[in-house]
């Protein structure tokens, strides 16, 4: 059955416009969810042309992350759009994270260790890389993008989905063929199950 409600939370932060990869690929993963679930509502941020600001404790405070972190907590899916840059996470999406990692209500730390407070969201993380960083190849070393998005989402209780367009900077060839194969995988999703968990 599906919820009228389901809430999607569709974030971008490539500074390429309308030539990023990842942009591209994260409307095809809300295109696909939109198709299984035709009621979804949805938000949207682009977080290169709207940038949040660096966080200070203050700014913890302010009705701005307040509302931030609201929306998030409601969402029941993400979808990131991500590209690498300096092998890691744009630094925009990073200061989108810094507001969302919040002790006592996406995660908190008990005797026993930490534990994640956001779980029961779907997580679609689109990401695209200009080289190639995936198992096996010289580069996966350098991979610091992918493993810091699943790291963060993953303390605070969410097990993300990748969908990876990589070597997007070897030729024109390969970039289509590797937005195929995202595209293929995007094909694949399947629908989002009910929330189990706050
Ligand atoms: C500022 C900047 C830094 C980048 N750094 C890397 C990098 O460290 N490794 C890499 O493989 N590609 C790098 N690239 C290439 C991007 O990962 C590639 O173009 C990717 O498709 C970007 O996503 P987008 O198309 O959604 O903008 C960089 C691109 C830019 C603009």
């Amino acid at each position: 059955m599906d919820s009228p409600l389901m809430k999607l939370l569709h974030l971008d932060s490539s500074i390429q416009g309308d030539a990023s990869a990842s942009r591209h690929l994260s409307a095809a993963v809300v295109d696909r969810l939109q198709a299984l679930h035709p009621a979804l509502d949805i938000a949207y941020r682009d977080l290169a042309a709207d940038p949040l600001p660096h966080i200070v404790p203050a700014g913890f405070a302010t009705p701005e992350a307040a509302a931030l972190l609201d929306q998030f907590l409601a969402a029941d899916i993400l979808v990131i759009g991500a590209p690498m840059y300096n092998f890691g996470l744009p630094s925009q999406l990073k200061a989108w994270f810094d507001h969302i990692l919040v002790a006592g209500r996406t995660f908190r730390y008990t005797e026993a260790g930490a534990e994640g407070l956001a779980g029961g969201k779907r997580a679609i993380v689109a990401l695209s890389r200009g080289g190639f960083y995936s198992e096996g190849h010289p580069g996966a070393a350098f991979e610091h993008a992918q493993s810091h998005i699943g790291g963060m989402l993953g303390f605070i209780g969410i097990q993300p989905e990748f969908v990876v367009a990589e070597g997007v900077a070897f030729g024109p060839e390969q970039r289509a063929a590797a937005i195929a194969a995202a595209e293929a995988h995007i094909a694949t999703l399947e629908p989002v199950a009910l929330r189990t968990a706050a």
